[in-house]
């Protein structure tokens, strides 16, 4: 029996960070490019796919302490609509049908970001992928991920990590943490469990998103997340 899409229309965050690969800074296209096999799985199987992409693998804002913090925002803005270009490129090449949607207008490169926009180009089949986050400063890239998730009506937040999931403590740091198989958005507030920064868990507790943390050092997870499988964390 063919298998039944879990998630029609998702949201998948991925970090700057997992575009760079073992590099860590720039862009490493034979990752990306196992990351969009993954995607067009989805995308060939009937979701709708937004993207938003993160800018650490070119520039993060906070780690600068000397610049103002509104210019440091708006570099790593750009950084994320270098990204979103590229994810796009990857995305093109394998045959996908792809549109760049960006917070800040920058028409000669992409679509401004306009929400029915976005909604006709699900119904055709093609992926959007959204550049500049929210658009202004103070705003992470997830806060971007949880209000696209909100405007477009998705079913899932997918946060792509590189954990397995949404563990007590540090997985990295503690052999003794434990891993969660689902939680509420309630808990995630009240025990500041480290998902996504303050507020952009709040926005997705507001709109009552649910989010689906997880591990993409294996990309195909993301496929297996759309279609149901068992993988990482789920907070609903
Ligand atoms: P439909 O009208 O639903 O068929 O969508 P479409 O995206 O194919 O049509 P449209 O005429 O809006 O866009 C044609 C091409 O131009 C697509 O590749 C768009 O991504 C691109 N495009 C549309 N608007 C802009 C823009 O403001 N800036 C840039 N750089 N490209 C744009």
């Amino acid at each position: 029996m063919e298998k039944q899409l879990k998630y029609k229309r998702i949201l998948l965050k991925l970090s700057g960070e997992a575009l760079a690969g073992e590099k860590k800074m720039g862009l490493d296209i034979p990752t990306i490019t196992e990351i969009c096999k993954s995607i067009k799985k989805c995308s060939d199987a009937g979701a709708q796919i937004g993207i938003v992409v993160g800018g650490g693998n070119y520039w993060r804002g906070r780690s600068s302490d000397t610049m103002d913090r509104v210019r440091a925002d708006h570099i790593g803005m750009l950084a994320t609509a270098m990204n979103a270009l590229a994810v796009a490129d990857v995305l093109e090449g394998l045959g996908c049908e792809v549109r760049v949607q960006t917070a800040i207008d920058m028409k000669q490169i992409a679509e401004p970001y306009i929400r029915q926009k976005t909604l006709r180009h699900f119904e055709k089949g093609r992926i959007v992928i959204f550049g500049c986050g929210t658009g202004s400063p103070f705003f992470s890239t997830d806060s971007a991920a949880a209000l696209r998730a909100a405007e477009i009506n998705a079913d899932i937040l997918l946060k792509a990590t590189m954990v397995d999931g949404i563990y007590d403590k540090d997985p990295h740091k503690y052999a003794d943490a434990v891993k969660y198989e689902t939680l509420s958005h309630h808990e995630i507030l009240v025990h500041s469990l480290k998902v996504m920064d303050s507020a952009a868990a709040a926005m997705c507790s507001d709109n009552k998103t649910p989010i689906l943390v997880f591990d993409l050092s294996r990309p195909d997870n993301i496929y297996d997340a759309v279609m149901g499988e068992k993988v990482g964390t789920v907070v609903s």
